[in-house]
């Protein structure tokens, strides 16, 4: 009898064990659906909120985007956290970290305008694709 209860606590612990990793795995995979990047380390905000898509840029490497360097090199894996890009780049440049809008751009809108010197599929280079004009009511 005895060992039949250490055998079902085992097990019980076991599937806690599954469920709580499979929970943090979860959280960390990408996003199916829009999301909107909106920092708040900017003193004045000039231009809109930005509208993204992890679908749409599917056949990206995560790690592409999304890092954590050590000695240089990128030791982001695909499952780990994802930390806000404003976790490190701040309002302004600090040292050789670039600041938080030249991080975003230079990811983003660089690929974008190599894409399109390529002639292949690409995303928006232009402002207002990214950034839409502010609703007059705000
Ligand atoms: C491919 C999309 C994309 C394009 C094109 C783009 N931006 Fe951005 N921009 C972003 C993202 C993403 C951020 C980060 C927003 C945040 O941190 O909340 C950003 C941030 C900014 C910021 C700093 C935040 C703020 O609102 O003050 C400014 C200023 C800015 N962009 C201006 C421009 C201008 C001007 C152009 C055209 C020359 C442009 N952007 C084109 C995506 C884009
Ligand atoms: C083209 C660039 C790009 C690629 C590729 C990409 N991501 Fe992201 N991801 C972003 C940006 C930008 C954010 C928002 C960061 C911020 O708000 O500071 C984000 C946010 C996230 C978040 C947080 C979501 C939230 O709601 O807070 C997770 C989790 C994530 N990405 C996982 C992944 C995984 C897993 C992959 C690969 C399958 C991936 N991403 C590929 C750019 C990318
Ligand atoms: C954990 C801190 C951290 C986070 C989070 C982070 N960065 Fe960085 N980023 C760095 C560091 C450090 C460098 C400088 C790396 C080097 O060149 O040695 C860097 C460099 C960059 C560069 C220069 C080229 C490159 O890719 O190395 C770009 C562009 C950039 N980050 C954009 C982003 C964007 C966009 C996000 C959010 C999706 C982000 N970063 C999130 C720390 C971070
Ligand atoms: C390595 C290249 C690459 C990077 C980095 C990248 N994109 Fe893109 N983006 C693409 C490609 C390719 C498409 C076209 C996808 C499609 O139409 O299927 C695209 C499409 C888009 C679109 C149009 C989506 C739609 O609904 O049609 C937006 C908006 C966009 N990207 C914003 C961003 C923002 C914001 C970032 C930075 C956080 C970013 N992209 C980073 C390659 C990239």
């Amino acid at each position: 009898m005895k060992h039949r209860g250490r055998v079902i606590l085992a097990l019980v612990v076991g599937v806690a064990c599954l469920v709580a990793f499979t929970l943090a795995y979860a959280a960390n995979k990408a996003p199916d659906k829009d999301i909107t990047i909106d920092s708040k380390v900017y003193e004045k905000k000039k231009k809109t909120p930005v509208v993204f898509s992890h679908p749409k840029h599917k056949d990206i490497k995560c790690a592409d985007c999304h890092h954590e360097y050590k000695d240089g090199k990128n030791v982001w894996q695909e499952g780990q956290e994802v930390k806000k890009c404003s976790a490190c780049h701040k309002e302004k440049e600090e040292g050789d970290m670039l600041k938080l809008e030249k991080a975003f751009h230079d990811q983003c809108v660089k690929c974008h305008k190599e894409l399109k010197k390529e002639k292949k599929k690409t995303g928006p280079t232009a402002c207002t694709k990214c950034h839409p004009k502010a609703d007059k009511s705000e």
